[in-house]
This record gives C-alpha cells, sequence and structure tokens, in this order.
C-alpha cells in the first residue's frame, strides 16, 4: 500500500467516516541557492517523491481535531470559536493551527473537522517536512471553506506566514513555493522577490541522490533566525531594500564599516545568488561541469562564509564530490547545522555511490544514513 493508501484506510478506521478530502504536498530539496529565499534572491529547488498527506472531514462543531499518524495517532485539538494558542505538547500541530489562523485573518470561514495527517519525510533532514504538511493543510482547508479561492502561490505564502508569525520560524518561501508548484522532472527556479517560477528540466541522465546525516536540527533553534537577522542588519546599513539588490562590489566597498561576521554572511548571499541564476542556466545546457564547481562553490561558502555546515558534512560532501568528479555535484541541503547533502550524479552510477555511502557513513546513533535516489516530482495536489 502506498502512504496515501494507508492514510485513507487510517481515516476511515480512526473517524468512522472516509474522509472529505485528501491532498498530498511533497517536501523538496534544494539543488542551489540557500539561505537566499529570505533575501528576495534565487534558488533551485525540486519538489521530491516524500511527502506529507492531509485528510479531513467536516465536523458538525467548530472544534478541528487533528490526529498525527506518525506519532502513534496522538490528538491535538482547539476550538475555532476561541484564539487559536500553540500546543508545546504536540508542536506538530502548530503549522496546522498557524495555518488555519493566517486564514482566518484572510477571513475565510473555517468549520470544524476532523484531519489525519502523516508523511515519509524524515524531520529535522532538511528536505522540508514542515512546509510540506503547512502546504497540504492549507490545500485542504482551502478546499473545504475557500475553494478555488487560492492558487498554489498563495497556497505558499499562507504557509510561510504560517511558519513565521506563528511558529516563530523567520523562514523563506522556498520550501513552499518548491512543494506547492514541483514539476516533474523539473528543478525549479524561483525569484523569491518576484514569486515567479520557472522550471528548468533536469539533465535526462541524472538522479538526484539525497543523504540524510542523520544529524537533526530544531528550526527553531536560534540559528537560522540570527543568520536572517545579520543579513538584514547589512541590506540596511547598505540602504538596500534586501541583500538581492547588493553587488559584489558594493559590498567590498562597505566592508571596513561592516561587523566582520556580518560581512561575510552577505558575502555568502550576494555570491549565492550569482551562483544559483548561473546553475539555472548551467542545468539548461547540460553542461554537468559548470553546476558541479558551482554546486562545490556553494557548499564552500556555506561552510567559510555562512558558518552553517559541520565537519561530518563536509566529509560526506567531499567523499560524494570525488566519487562523482566533473559528471555532477554535490552539497549540503537546506538550512544547515546537520540535515541532508544532495548529489546531481549519472542515473547509472547512483545505486553504487549509494552503495559506497552506506558501507562508510555512519549518523551520530551509529546507524547507517537514509539514502534515496530522486527524481524531481509534481507540486501539491488533490488525492
Ligand atoms: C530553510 C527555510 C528556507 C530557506 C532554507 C535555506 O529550509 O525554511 O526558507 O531559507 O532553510 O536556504
Amino acid at each position: 500500500m502506498t502512504l496515501a493508501e494507508r492514510t485513507l484506510a487510517r481515516f476511515s478506521a480512526l473517524v468512522g467516516a472516509t474522509p472529505d478530502l485528501a491532498v498530498r504536498a511533497p517536501g523538496r530539496v534544494n539543488l542551489i541557492g540557500e539561505h537566499t529565499d529570505y533575501n528576495d534572491g534565487f534558488v533551485l529547488p525540486a519538489a521530491i517523491g516524500l511527502q506529507s498527506i492531509v485528510a479531513v472531514r467536516r465536523r458538525p462543531d467548530s472544534i478541528v481535531r487533528m490526529i498525527a499518524a506518525d506519532f502513534g495517532d496522538a490528538v491535538s485539538e482547539f476550538d475555532l470559536g476561541r484564539p487559536i494558542a500553540r500546543d508545546p505538547g504536540q508542536p506538530w500541530s502548530d503549522y496546522i493551527r498557524g495555518v488555519a489562523t493566517v486564514l482566518q485573518a484572510e477571513d475565510v470561514q473555517l468549520g470544524g473537522l476532523d484531519m489525519l495527517v502523516a508523511g515519509d519525510i524524515p524531520q529535522g533532514s532538511g528536505l522540508s517536512s514542515s512546509a510540506s504538511l503547512s502546504v497540504a493543510s492549507g490545500m485542504a482547508f482551502g478546499g473545504l471553506f475557500a475553494p478555488g479561492r487560492f492558487d498554489a502561490t498563495q497556497i505558499a505564502l499562507i504557509a510561510q506566514r504560517a511558519e513565521c508569525d506563528f511558529v516563530g520560524m523567520r523562514c523563506g518561501n522556498m520550501d513552499q513555493l518548491a512543494s506547492a508548484h514541483g514539476a516533474v522532472d523539473h528543478a525549479l527556479l524561483i525569484d523569491c522577490r518576484s514569486l515567479a517560477v520557472r522550471p528548468v528540466a533536469l539533465p535526462p541522465d541524472m538522479a538526484i541522490l539525497i543523504v540524510h546525516s542523520g544529524i537533526s536540527r530544531g528550526l527553531v533553534d536560534g540559528h537560522y533566525n540570527e543568520r536572517r537577522a545579520q543579513c538584514e542588519v547589512v541590506a540596511h546599513q547598505l540602504g538596500a531594500p534586501a541583500l538581492r539588490d547588493v553587488t559584489l562590489d558594493q559590498l567590498e566597498g562597505a566592508r571596513a564599516d561592516l561587523d566582520p561576521f556580518a560581512y561575510r554572511r552577505a558575502r555568502h548571499v550576494v555570491n549565492e545568488n550569482a551562483r544559483t541564476l548561473a546553475a539555472a542556466e548551467a542545468m539548461a545546457a547540460g553542461d554537468l561541469v559548470t553546476l558541479g564547481e558551482l554546486m562545490a562553490a556553494s557548499h564552500v561558502s556555506m561552510r567559510d562564509d555562512f558558518e552553517i555546515t559541520l565537519p561530518a558534512i563536509d566529509e560526506l560532501v567531499a567523499e560524494l564530490q570525488t566519487a562523482i568528479g566533473n559528471r555532477g555535484g554535490a552539497r549540503m541541503t537546506g538550512g544547515g547545522f546537520g540535515g541532508a547533502v544532495v548529489a546531481l550524479v549519472e542515473a547509472d552510477a547512483a545505486e553504487a555511490l549509494a552503495r559506497q555511502i552506506v558501507a562508510r557513513y555512519r549518523t551520530p546513533d551509529d546507524e547507517k544514513p537514509l539514502i534515496m535516489v530522486e527524481r524531481a516530482h509534481a507540486g501539491a495536489s488533490f488525492l
């Protein structure tokens, strides 16, 4: 049985009736363009096969009752007639609570429902388990209570606001836009300011290899919001709306006046925006050598300038890069401080490379790493 089939069957068993609707929303892997989204810059993610599923059925009252299949059917509920608060005992429910709060602020008349959520994206892997849950819940609420009102981009922005304003993770919009807009066999070049999404075909004979380091990061752990604040300070000091608007020359010219840490954070973002645009071009042209070089430079920049990698991740990336040579590339993906490494690798070589990593790498719990050979998948949809 697929995850979707299992979730629908579980819903009927737990709620005693079939769902009114169900939604799937994928996780994403970012190929390049890290910590650029909240600087109004460019990203190049792809939606993946791992996903969240949300199934809902209306209730006659104003209670939203959420059940998490992946947490032993843990239940969390709230009353739409009262201010919605977070549930520290069931933090997974905060993403759904956040989405409901944002929709209420948008004057959507929500009604009570039973909701079952399930997914197969490892948490803390940097593959957007939370964004996929938020997007799926946004589509589920929207599908029942405001059908046709929100397009994919609007759903993504609602999901992002839920995470920023309600959960307190001041994320950018990449994860939600990637989950909402994913395209089969395409990465997405997203302009995080204009919100333009341009699908870029992945080279046909390449696979996306994802290795989860097994080092999970807490997203609201401060590092992320701190990096974001540093970027905003530099943009402000340079009189720019965002680092997107800052050139390398401008940044170098102001270096003496900038805090040395903040300077390096900003240098990462300015260079990473340029690398992301160049990578999209290289990908479209099937230029794997340039693509690999840009991915390598991105990793070095995350390690030395943005300082969000860890030694174990650097080693994993180096091992992948050595094995891949100039037929693809590898880098850490996602917010950092753990999570996953992504590699673009010739499809024929992917399984052997996966076996090589499994034979050597061990997670902090001394286990074999979770490895996925992926293609790019479609964005969120109703089931
Ligand atoms: C997390 C955030 C995204 C993005 C990445 C870093 O995944 O949710 O908005 O900032 O980190 O690129």
